[in-house]
């Protein structure tokens, strides 16, 4: 892959976030550049490198109620060497959509050996774990996983860590391009390499997403959800550096990966405000601003933003769920102890504007969940093992 180092980064306190990096070559060879051909704008690097820091991954793939021809193309994407945690969500009745996805994958594997643990995240057994771990506020009155995506992703990640992978990337798994979803591991790859494997963040900011307009193809940059969600981060970020920047534009990438480290100690947000609160989180914790629990700012972490070359192009969820986004990503920014008045006004009279916030409603907070630090590892494990056990994937290949 050849890539263009950042030439730009803003900080805050201990965080760095570095300009977008476009690519100039999905593949730029075998091994390493001959000395003195790599100039000082972009940099190659060795397919190999790439495959080793693969062979430490572990992709998250979220389901809930996709297509299984959509699911199966994702699983098309992953490279063979990351290992592949699908947390589903999907109905069991009236028809068992679980049992479905499973089957199918089951099949997949069987051609392809590849490693995929298969979880529901209702699953008693994951609940029971949370709990013995000592982690209940993940669950419900009855004792399973919360709903939603951010709560899967939560599963995912705790899983790759009792796997012992030492990154973790997510995928979403209603993408139409098998092509995209390969491309996006192989940049999270990319990223860790560059930036070596401490506390680092890589996230994705798409090229174009496809849309008819007018009955042709148009290549959109920004969607409405991104451009609210990073101005407002942008708008934060200059008001504690007091210089303007622009430099977040990934502020709501879904897809985005973590050094297992550091997903161990961020806190999440619930449901789709889960991306942007990475950043809101990230620099509450770390930006220096108020004095935390990590007081070491000699700890960089670094938040690498990566421009994919393919479309995007996935399942239209249509309006209310645009809507639900732009309101989720915007409270995580408005409910930050780091957001002056003056923003929390802009905030409120944009929402307003745009009719998202209608004459007598005000802005919700959204629901956090306390690091996974304080998960006994050791106890989840226990009895979470029996469940990955029960995984489907290659005969004999390594847990
Ligand atoms: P968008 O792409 O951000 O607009 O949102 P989507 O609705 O496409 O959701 C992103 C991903 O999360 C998709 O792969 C969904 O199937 C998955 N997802 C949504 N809700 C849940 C959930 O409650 N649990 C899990 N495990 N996955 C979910
Ligand atoms: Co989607």
């Amino acid at each position: 892959m050849r890539i263009e180092i950042p030439r730009e980064f803003d900080r805050l306190g201990a965080v760095r976030i570095y300009g977008l990096q476009k690519i100039y070559e999905l593949d730029a060879g075998p091994g390493p550049e001959a000395p003195g051909s790599d100039d000082a704008i972009v940099r190659s690097l060795p397919a190999d490198a790439l495959y080793g820091v693969q062979r430490e991954m572990a992709i998250v793939v979220p389901v809930r109620s996709e297509r299984l021809k959509l699911i199966e193309g994702v699983l098309v994407g992953i490279p063979n060497s990351c290992l592949v945690i699908v947390v589903s969500n999907s109905p069991r009745e009236p028809i068992d959509r679980f049992f479905l996805e499973q089957e199918s994958i089951a099949n997949f594997c069987r051609f392809t050996h590849k490693q995929v643990v298969i979880v529901h995240q209702k699953d008693p057994a994951i609940g029971a774990a949370f709990a013995a771990g000592g982690y209940p506020e993940l669950l419900d009155d009855t004792g399973c996983v919360r709903n939603g995506k951010a709560e899967g992703m939560m599963i995912g990640t705790v899983l790759a860590r009792m796997m012992g992978r030492r990154y973790v990337g997510f995928v979403d798994s209603d993408n139409y391009f098998p092509g995209a979803v390969n491309e996006y591991v192989r940049e999270y790859a990319a990223g860790f390499l560059i930036n070596g494997g401490a506390h680092t963040l890589v996230r994705i900011s798409w090229h174009s997403k496809p849309k008819i307009v007018e009955q042709s193809l148009y290549f959109a940059k920004w969607g409405r959800s991104s451009r609210h969600c990073n101005h407002a981060l942008n708008r934060l970020l200059s008001h504690h550096t007091g210089f303007e920047t622009e430099i977040v534009k990934t502020g709501n990438a879904g897809e985005h990966a973590l050094t297992l480290d550091l997903a161990m100690s961020i806190r999440y947000a619930t449901g789709y405000a889960v991306e942007p609160f990475h950043y809101i989180d990230l620099l509450e914790q770390y930006g220096g601003v108020f004095p935390t629990e990590h007081g070491d700012m000699r700890h960089l972490i670094r938040i690498c933003q990566i421009e994919s070359r393919n479309p995007h192009f996935h399942e239209n969820k249509g309006e209310d769920h645009i809507a639900d986004m732009i309101r989720g990503s915007l409270s995580t920014v408005y409910h930050s102890r780091l957001c002056p008045p003056s923003l929390q006004q802009e905030i409120d009279a944009e929402l307003r504007q745009s009719g998202l916030l209608k004459e007598g409603e005000t802005l919700q907070p959204v629901h956090t969940y306390p690091s996974l630090e304080r998960l006994d590892l050791a106890k989840f494990t226990a009895i979470a093992q029996e469940v990955v056990e029960r995984r489907v994937g290659a005969p004999g290949s390594p847990a």
